[in-house]
């Protein structure tokens, strides 16, 4: 187990100096966002694509939950830019016009200014509140494999959990996974790819991703080709173990939408990874361009209250002089622990906490213990450190935005969107030459499909 162990482990919060109760109350100010509140996404309908009649009245049929309110902000809007263009025909015209298209609107047609996502198609998955607000782009579904493949998400779930039992690196090694796979060429598995001509993971950006989390990719696509062969995408794959391996540390459990399609390649330009000194202002910047903000900056940002980092990550705030913002024990702790540049060792991202997904992450910042220049960086803006601190004092508050950011990470899209294939095995496309040799243990496979495990 690599997870922080030693001495990081032994030092409990008392060892810092403790910060007064008042920098953990939320704060109050109005400029401080709420979760979600931040979030533009969180403006219903926004970034959406249109939902047929066909596809509401088939959510309805299939889907266990009742079938989500139709709350649709931008519609309203659109019914009223439509009267004021339709006054100018007249009052009556304008009046009717007005009432048929706002029946139209409630039964989820909007069809004024050529229609919005209200939600996505659902084969049979109950939704929280939440989870029904959120945009899904065009192919993915909730319980996409419902029908072709039950059994999917259950497989999955249950080798997290089998390889949980041997390494909890697992967990933080497929988080990450997700985050380095959306974030180069989209969603679409390119990561995994180990072919003749290359592979991502050679990128330094990519070599300290864990062995463990694409071997339990590799392993849980077989046993899925077992049960359903040809069927699950391993980008879907990596998608599914990613949430897995926050609900199964401590995180909240979440439903993903799938249907994403594996790349027939990967990508040589990993520059899109930030690195570990970004600027608040460079990752914001970085976020934007996958269609991410702030909120969901700060939210995924969470997800180093999992795992660790080497020296390599964080020396720069160690020589020649060390950070200010550091706690002083932590910083002498580090010190010691990468006594020169370059030095190899290894300390939780978390450091109290570092194999439970909580918002202990959070509260670390009120204590001079954020890691990474990238974390320490964001408090070097209202909205965000408003955030953290809200974060830090609310967990819940956390884990809401934190799922809807996921959800939204995990429809990162490559262009051309819902264009590849199902790969037979994750490592290579159908068609190419594989440079991989799996580590996975046979005995792991087998013990899933012969049923020695429970699905
Ligand atoms: C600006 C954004 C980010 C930066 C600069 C960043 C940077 C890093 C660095 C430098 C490490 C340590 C690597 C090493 O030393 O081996 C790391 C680890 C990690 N990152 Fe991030 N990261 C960012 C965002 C994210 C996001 C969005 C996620 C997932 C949602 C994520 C999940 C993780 C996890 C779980 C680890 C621990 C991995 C392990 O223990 O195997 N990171 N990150």
């Amino acid at each position: 187990m690599r997870v922080a162990g030693g001495p990081a482990n032994r030092r409990r919060a008392e060892d810092f100096p403790v910060q007064s109760r008042a920098d953990h109350t939320p704060p109050t100010s109005p400029e401080t966002l709420t979760p979600l509140e931040g979030s533009k996404a969180f403006k219903l309908c926004s970034g959406a694509r249109t939902v047929t009649a066909r596809d509401r009245v088939e959510t309805r049929i299939r889907s266990a939950a009742p079938a989500p309110d139709v709350e649709c902000d931008t519609c309203k809007l659109r019914q009223l830019l439509l009267l004021l263009l339709l006054l100018r025909m007249g009052r009556v015209a304008a009046l009717v016009s007005v009432f048929v298209a706002l029946a139209l609107c409630e039964a989820g047609l909007s069809v004024a200014f050529g229609g919005d996502l209200q939600y996505a198609p659902n084969y049979g998955v109950e939704l929280s509140a939440l989870e029904r607000q959120v945009p899904v782009r065009d192919g993915l579904a909730w319980g996409y494999y419902a029908k072709s493949c039950p059994k999917a998400e259950d497989i999955v779930a249950q080798r997290v959990a089998v390889f949980l039992k041997k390494d909890v690196g697992v967990s933080p090694g497929l988080l990450r996974l997700i985050f380095h796979d959306c974030f180069v060429q989209g969603c679409d598995g390119s990561i995994l790819l180990r072919l003749e001509s290359g592979t991502e993971l050679d990128d330094p950006a990519n070599r300290s991703i864990r062995q463990v989390a694409l071997d339990l990719v590799d392993d849980a696509k077989a046993a899925l080709e077992k049960v359903c062969p040809g069927v699950v995408t391993c980008a879907d794959i990596v998608v599914m173990a990613g949430r897995e391996s926050v609900k199964q540390v401590g995180g909240p459990a979440f439903n993903v939408p799938l249907g994403r399609r594996d790349s027939f390649t990967f990508s040589n330009d990993t520059s899109d990874l930030p690195p570990p000194t970004a600027t608040f202002q460079a990752q914001l910047d970085l976020y934007a361009t996958k269609n991410l903000d702030l909120a969901d900056l700060v939210a995924l940002s969470g997800a180093h209250t999992l795992g660790d980092a080497g020296c390599g990550a964080f020396q720069n705030r160690l020589r020649p002089t060390v950070d200010p913002k550091l706690n002083k024990v932590y910083a002498k702790y580090l010190t010691n622990l990468c006594p020169t540049n370059g030095a190899t060792a290894r300390t939780g991202l978390d450091f109290f906490s570092p194999t439970k997904f909580d918002n202990v992450y959070y509260k670390n910042f009120a204590t001079g213990g954020a890691l990474l220049t990238s974390d320490q960086e964001l408090d070097q803006n209202k909205q965000a450190l408003g955030l953290v601190r809200l974060y830090a004092s609310n967990q819940s508050a956390f884990f809401n935005q934190f799922l809807w950011s996921y959800i939204k990470m995990s429809q990162i899209v490559s262009s051309p969107p819902n264009t590849g294939e199902v790969r037979r095995k994750c490592s290579v496309n159908n068609g190419g030459k594989s440079s991989a040799s799996s580590s996975i243990e046979p005995e792991i496979i087998s013990m899933v499909t012969d049923g020695r495990v429970d699905i």
